[in-house]
């Protein structure tokens, strides 16, 4: 969640409690490459750094918690004890990715090559009121960010986009990348947070023009959902949410008494909104082989040094669809409200994940099914606790 009171970097020459952590408790094993995963502890970070430990890459991850936990941690470890029968050592850092010199020790003592930035506040309702909060953690950051990777050489990223980029070009037919050009055009951008995200992707353009030494893939995603199978990694957003799955789970949690359907009378099935649900657990995976697509076409000099590429099924489920099938699986009843169109909707969005299947031989294998009985299986866990 957004906050004024940003941790900033020391100045006055005492270390900042993040600062010190990071002296007291690095301990870089000699020889080995790691992953720096920023964000790593949130709802897509936490899937991702399990996948990337299972195909056996060392991820260290940065967080400040600002949106998800610790426990977050132990449970990424308890995972992959499970499903492989072995330990696994994560270092973590609690800081912000901001901290120069938290970020400036980690990549000097550890053997970082690649990074993979999550961190990024990322409600849009809540950009429209804090702006500043959101341009600073998501763009003004990420430019210092990139100027330290830069001096430091570590120049081979992967960056959450997403769809929201598309702005209102996002009706009608499967979106292909080519709908818009990275650092060429902004439209229908109808908030502070998606701008964010388009700004982002036009400084990667740029910085990888100015230096083919960058190697830069984008990731546009379309809708995460969905959670670990096992239940114990999901989406858990502080404040209320306003993502439709985050709020089906409210009302089925009885936090809220109905769903508002925000327009029945788009040109859709069933007139509601259509979207391009993505399992999470399938989103993770396309990091992964975003990662070691982009290891295998890292050479020095080459021109194509800046990707964008869709992350998403394909397949569009509406509302109404997402409603029942999370009645199905709960036996459940969620109470319904038609509402007008929420403003800045458009009807469908939908992803042609053409080009990440070809490039990176890659596609999600799970469907409406999973989505919902794995958000069921996790919201059930979260009630227990
Ligand atoms: P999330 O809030 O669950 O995860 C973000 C993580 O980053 C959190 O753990 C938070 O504590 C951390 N963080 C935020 N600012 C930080 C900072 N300054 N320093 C260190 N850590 C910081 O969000 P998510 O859904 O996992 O999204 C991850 C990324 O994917 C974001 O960049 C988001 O814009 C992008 N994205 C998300 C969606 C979506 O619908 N969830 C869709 C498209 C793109
Ligand atoms: C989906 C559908 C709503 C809530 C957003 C961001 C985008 C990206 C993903 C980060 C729409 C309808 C929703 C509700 C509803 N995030 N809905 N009642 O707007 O497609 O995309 O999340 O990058 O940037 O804009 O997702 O889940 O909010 O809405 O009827 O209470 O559900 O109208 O048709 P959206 P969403």
């Amino acid at each position: 969640m957004a906050s004024w009171i940003e941790t900033p970097p020391s100045t006055s020459g005492r270390r900042t409690p993040e600062e010190l952590e990071i002296e007291w408790n690095s301990n870089p094993v000699s020889g080995l490459e790691y992953v720096l995963v920023t964000g790593g502890l949130g709802f897509i970070g936490s899937h991702t750094c399990l996948e990337l430990a299972k195909s056996h890459y060392n991820v260290l991850i940065v967080d400040n918690l600002s949106n998800s936990s610790v426990d977050v941690l132990r449970r990424i470890k308890a995972l992959y004890q499970s499903e492989t029968g072995k330990e696994v050592e994560i270092p973590f850092f609690q800081a912000d990715y901001r901290n120069t010199f938290v970020m400036n020790t980690l990549l000097s003592q550890y053997n970082i090559t690649s990074v993979i930035h999550f961190a990024a506040y990322k409600a849009v309702a809540e950009s429209i009121s804090l702006p500043l909060s959101y341009y600073s953690n998501n763009v003004s950051g990420f430019v210092d960010f990139l100027t330290l990777l830069d001096q430091k050489g570590c120049k081979q990223m992967i960056y959450s986009s997403s769809a929201t980029v598309y702005g209102c070009k996002g009706s009608g037919d499967r979106i292909e990348e080519s709908a818009i050009r990275s650092g060429v055009e902004c439209v229908g951008l109808t908030n502070p947070y998606g701008r964010s995200k388009w700004m982002c992707e036009a400084i990667l353009s740029d910085v990888c023009t100015a230096s083919t030494e960058w190697n830069v893939t984008a990731l546009r995603y379309f809708n995460p959902v969905g959670a670990h199978p096992s239940g114990l990694l999901g989406e858990d957003p502080l404040g209320i949410p306003n993502n439709l799955m985050p709020v089906v789970c409210r009302v089925l949690k009885g936090e809220s008494p109905t769903l508002s359907v925000f327009g029945r009378d788009y040109a859709t099935i069933d007139g509601t909104g259509v979207r391009d649900f993505i399992h999470v657990v399938d989103l993770a995976r396309g990091h992964v082989a975003a990662l070691k697509a982009s290891m295998s076409i890292a050479s020095p000099g080459k021109s194509a040094s800046y990707r964008v590429l869709n992350l998403g099924s394909g397949k569009g489920y509406s509302v109404l669809e997402i409603v029942a099938e999370m009645e199905r699986i709960s036996g459940r009843t969620i109470p319904l409200r038609y509402v007008a169109r929420r403003s800045g909707d458009v009807g469908s969005v939908i992803a042609n994940p053409a080009l990440a299947n070809l490039r990176l031989g890659w596609k999600t294998e799970y469907g409406l099914k999973e989505i919902c009985e794995d958000t069921w299986r996790y919201l059930k866990n979260t009630m227990e606790d």
